[in-house]
């Protein structure tokens, strides 16, 4: 029977030789490896600076920390993207706030943005407010959902006339673009994962983005306990050094062992990119004939998708379903069926609102956020990675076709 699982990493030799040289060097926590792995990952994406950290939850918390967001502060998350997010920023004290995604392109929608803002919040000299609670509105989060950016000036936009900090959440968008743009080129902070189901992994691990100098000076020093001396300043020092503690910090170092599996990944970011490429081109081209309940990811004009995940929709229409929950039983009954013949299938990510801790305790309701709701009950990501065969997806393919028959 066969066994196709939904992402696998790609590792050849290279990542076992150089974790091995960095475990020989007798340096193994972060060090001159991190240092590297950043400055290649910071180096593809064309941008200034780049703060490795244990994953991208660490780096999008540090990236709310050193932007003022805490007790008191409001900050807009798209529902529909993994709990992290949201978490990163009520880690802080904040509270996140959140609106609905396009269904097309699965990320955060400006003009449900400002109907949110003007629904309610109102602007005092310069900053927003919560009409409600009184919160100010200290920011947004964009997720670029799945390897494709948000309209990130859309966002910067509606940003700049409510003085609001933008972050984005480019978890899974390593090497998108606009344009020539990457994430993170935007003029924002951008927080990257290296999670296996990632296009690159460190095992876990993440990264700050930014091209501002001083906001990556202090993510690096809240990445060490808020030390004002870095180990390597305190180990080049003759004698010794003794830090100071200004404000409270974090470990959220990447060991160097995870660098050396970094650099090794980042030699062949190119030849992974555009694999996965392939593998979604040719799902374009095959899936609507063979399967054409299923809505393809959309792509905008100028935009370029990595593909972390290859998420389709079920089709409403044409499945003939009349209701998202009705189209929710037959997704779920057909990745039954297809874990049943060996392919590991997943709906998308999940409509946060709809989670228990922010379903209690901001009493959302399904209905509050719909396109978010329908994405998480009706999208379905399919097996991508580099070694996926051509014979393995066209299995895939044949399967969804056969499988959902009389489901239909
Ligand atoms: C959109 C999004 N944000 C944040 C994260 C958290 O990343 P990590 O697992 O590296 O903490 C993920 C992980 O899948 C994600 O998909």
């Amino acid at each position: 029977m066969k066994n196709i699982p939904i992402m696998k990493p790609y590792f050849d030799h290279e990542e076992a030789e150089e974790a091995a040289a960095a475990l020989a060097s007798g340096w193994v926590a972060q060090g001159p490896r991190v240092a590297e792995f950043e400055k290649m990952v910071a180096a593809h994406e064309g941008i200034a600076f780049g703060v490795a950290t244990t994953n991208c939850t660490t780096a999008l918390h540090l990236c709310m920390v050193a932007s003022g967001f805490g007790p008191g502060t409001d900050v807009i998350v798209p529902s529909y993207t993994f709990v992290a997010t949201p978490n990163s920023v009520e880690y802080t004290g904040a509270t996140a706030i959140l609106t609905d995604v396009d269904p097309h392109t699965f990320n955060i929608d400006p003009i449900a943005l400002e109907e949110l803002l003007a629904e309610k919040y109102e602007l005092r000299d310069g900053q927003t407010f919560n009409r409600a609670s009184g919160n100010r509105l200290a920011g947004i989060v964009p997720v670029n959902l799945f390897g494709l950016c948000a309209d990130i000036p859309a966002i910067n936009a509606i940003a700049a006339r409510y003085g609001l900090k933008v972050i984005e959440d480019s978890a899974c968008a390593f090497g998108a673009k606009i344009g020539d743009i990457h994430e993170g080129g935007f003029g924002n902070p951008s927080a990257l994962s290296f999670h296996p189901r990632k296009s690159i992994t460190t095992g876990e691990g993440g990264m700050v983005l930014t091209n501002d100098p001083d906001f990556a000076e202090h993510v690096r020093r809240l990445r060490s306990h808020a030390a004002s001396l870095s180990e390597i300043q305190r180990h080049q020092a003759k004698g010794y050094l003794l830090p100071e503690y200004n404000e409270i910090g974090f470990n959220y170092r990447m060991t160097d062992i995870q660098g050396a599996v970094g650099i090794a990944q980042m030699r062949k970011i190119d030849f992974i990119t555009r694999r996965r490429a392939e593998l979604a081109a040719r799902y374009d081209r095959l899936l609507p004939e063979a399967v054409p309940f299923l809505d393809i990811p959309f792509v905008p004009e100028g935009y370029t998708h990595i593909y972390q995940t290859y998420a389709c929709m079920v089709s409403l229409e044409k499945t003939g379903r009349g209701s998202v929950e009705e189209g929710n039983q037959f997704r779920n009954a057909l990745m039954d069926r297809l874990e049943q013949n060996g392919i590991a299938t997943r709906q998308g990510t999940h409509a946060t609102h709809t989670l228990g801790y922010y379903r209690e305790k901001y009493g959302y309701r399904n209905a509050d956020l719909p396109f978010s709701y329908a994405c998480d009950r009706l999208s379905i990501a399919l097996p991508l990675y580099v070694e996926l065969s051509e014979s393995d997806q066209d299995y895939v393919i044949e399967q969804l076709a056969t499988l959902s028959k009389d489901l239909l």
